[in-house]
């Protein structure tokens, strides 16, 4: 007999991967330079010339047996030491090799992280608004993802909504920051409050909630915004890292899980992450993407056409009289729906070959997210289509002239 649980989740399929599929089937009918796909965070800039040299390089050079052989259960060790010794550097926590796990893409260091600290039945506590994806990243492990509701303000945490859900049954907290799909990052402030009442409510429940920062968009920050390491502002984090956006690697599925050495268990924790991969059956990430990104650490690739997209963007949606928070990083923004039904807000855009996400999953009803990483001269062709679908569909809305 078929297993019902993913069986059900046949119809419950991501909106986002939907809509991609849309804008590649319209493609085909009318060019796909002519459809403006907002839907999928894939990055549109090349990895590091680096990168690819050192692939080059180390598929000359070194020996094959290396190269593709299986790698240490708990990750290549001198990967590993190079990670440690790059985070010691920028934030100046002690890492060492013993506290770093490579793990296919943030998805794979989220996948084990939550299986460190939760049994099936605890809960994980997130916050609105949220990457869908972290749905059936934690149903499967049987612990369930609650749902802080937004703060619409400034998307930073609604701590009186947050302090009324977390109960003794709240093992961690679940932060993404960059945020997908706000683009909002969390200043010290908030990173400042949140630990204090993890560390209340610590002591409160008797058990450490530790905290998971989903950070794949760390280094998509833009100028004069301060990203604040989250780690620091709290022992007990497991950091997530991804090379997927940073160096535009998602298809090399290569990322880390860090433990911050002062947070309790630390030292079980990497040596845990080995066992919890047996078991999911997703041991050892690429050895040679291991090598290489161990190459390239400190850098990215050249990121600046997102905040040239994020700007134009941003001006338009103003222009038009859209209400949105001006993103600090990432690729994405997340303006405010022009009718309550984000829904058929978005439907009404895609006659004009806008593809905008609807923000129900995001867990903010609403709203519309648009991934920015496409070409500047697409979008400001979008940005044409987006002014006629605006003045055609909602004439009566208020203008604002920047
Ligand atoms: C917030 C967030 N977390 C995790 C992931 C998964 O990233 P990866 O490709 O590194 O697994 C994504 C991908 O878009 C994301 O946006």
């Amino acid at each position: 007999m078929l297993v019902e649980k993913y069986k059900k989740m046949l119809s419950g399929k991501s909106v986002i991967r939907q809509l991609s599929e849309f804008a590649t089937a319209r493609g085909k009918e009318i060019g796909y330079e002519n459809v403006f796909d907002y839907s999928l965070g894939n990055p549109s800039v090349p990895v590091p010339d680096k990168f690819t040299q050192v692939m080059i390089k180390m598929l000359k050079e070194e020996s094959p047996v290396k190269l593709h052989g299986y790698s240490p259960s708990l990750g290549n060790p001198e990967v590993k030491e190079k990670i440690a010794a790059s985070l010691r550097k920028r934030f100046d926590i002690p890492y060492t090799a013993e506290h770093i796990f490579p793990a296919s893409g943030a998805a794979g260091a989220l996948s084990h992280a939550f299986r460190l600290v939760t049994e099936p039945g605890d809960e994980i506590l997130t916050f609105a608004p949220f990457f869908p994806e972290y749905h059936p990243y934690v149903d499967l492990t049987g612990a369930v993802l609650k749902v802080v509701p937004a703060n619409t303000e400034d998307f930073q945490i609604n701590f009186a909504a947050f302090e009324e859900m977390i109960n003794e049954k709240t093992m961690a907290i679940l932060i993404n920051t960059p945020n997908n799909p706000s683009g909002i990052v969390y200043s010290a402030e908030t990173l400042t409050r949140l630990a204090d009442v993890l560390t209340k409510k610590s002591v409160e429940f008797g058990h450490t909630i530790y905290l998971i920062s989903d950070e794949p968009y760390r280094e998509l920050v833009f100028e004069g915004v301060d990203a604040p390491c989250v780690s620091k502002f709290y022992d007990h984090t497991i950091m997530c890292y991804s090379f997927s956006k940073s160096i535009s690697l998602p298809g090399e599925r290569i990322g880390y899980l860090a433990v911050n050495p002062a947070c309790e268990g630390a030292e079980f924790m990497v040596p845990m992450c080995g066992q919890i991969s047996r078991g999911i059956g997703h041991n050892c990430p690429s050895s040679i993407i291991q090598m290489a990104v161990a190459e390239v650490l400190e850098d990215t690739s050249d990121l600046s056409v997102y905040e040239t997209n994020m700007n134009l963007i941003y001006k338009e949606l103003m222009d038009l009289g859209f209400t949105c928070v001006k993103p600090g990083g990432t690729f994405y923004i997340f303006p405010k729906a022009l009718e309550e039904d984000a829904k058929v807000f978005c439907e009404k855009a895609l006659k004009y070959d806008l593809v905008l996400v609807p923000s129900d999953s995001f867990g903010v009803p609403g709203y519309f997210r648009m991934a920015y990483c496409i070409d500047t001269e697409k979008v400001k062709r979008s940005l044409v289509a987006l002014r006629k679908f605006v003045e055609t569909e909602y004439p009566d809305r208020k203008e604002i002239k920047c």
